[in-house]
């Protein structure tokens, strides 16, 4: 009798164990896919201007723009990003026109930080 109590005892934890990892699973496909949905951006979360169809079709591949949108960096730091993201990270070399394409357009919204009505609020960008 006692022996089959604890085989019941056995039988339940096993059970709750499966169902914590049924639940773990559950919560970690429901965290991947809100990842991906947060990758689905419109091409307009970037700043408008001349070169932003560019940025966005050859940017977006790997990650969302948010890593664009939170720097600020000068036209030769994205130059040398453009050959860091290529180097390391895989991206295929962009060279020529649309490179420079994409450089301008980057250097121009999201350069160094100016005072304007945003104050530079990273928040804001
Ligand atoms: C082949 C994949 C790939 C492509 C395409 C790609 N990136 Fe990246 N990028 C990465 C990876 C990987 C990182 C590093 C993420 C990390 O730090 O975890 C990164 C990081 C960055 C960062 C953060 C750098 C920092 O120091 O804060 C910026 C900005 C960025 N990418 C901009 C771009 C721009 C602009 C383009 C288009 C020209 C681009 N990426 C295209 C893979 C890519």
């Amino acid at each position: 009798m006692r022996g089959l109590a604890m085989l019941g005892a056995g039988l339940l934890v096993a059970g709750s164990v499966a169902f914590a990892q049924d639940a773990d699973l559950a919560r970690r496909q429901a965290e991947a896919a809100a990842a991906m949905a947060e990758r689905v951006e419109e091409e307009t979360v970037l700043a408008e201007g001349e070169g932003r169809a560019e940025t966005f079709a050859y940017c977006t591949v790997c990650h969302n723009t948010a890593l664009i949108r939170r720097s600020a960096f000068s036209r030769d730091r994205w130059d040398e990003l453009m050959d860091w993201m290529a180097e390391k990270h895989g991206m295929n070399p962009i060279e020529g026109e649309f490179r420079q394409a994409i450089v301008d357009y980057l250097a121009a919204h999201y350069g160094p930080r100016q005072q304007g009505p945003r104050g530079g609020n990273p928040f804001l960008n």
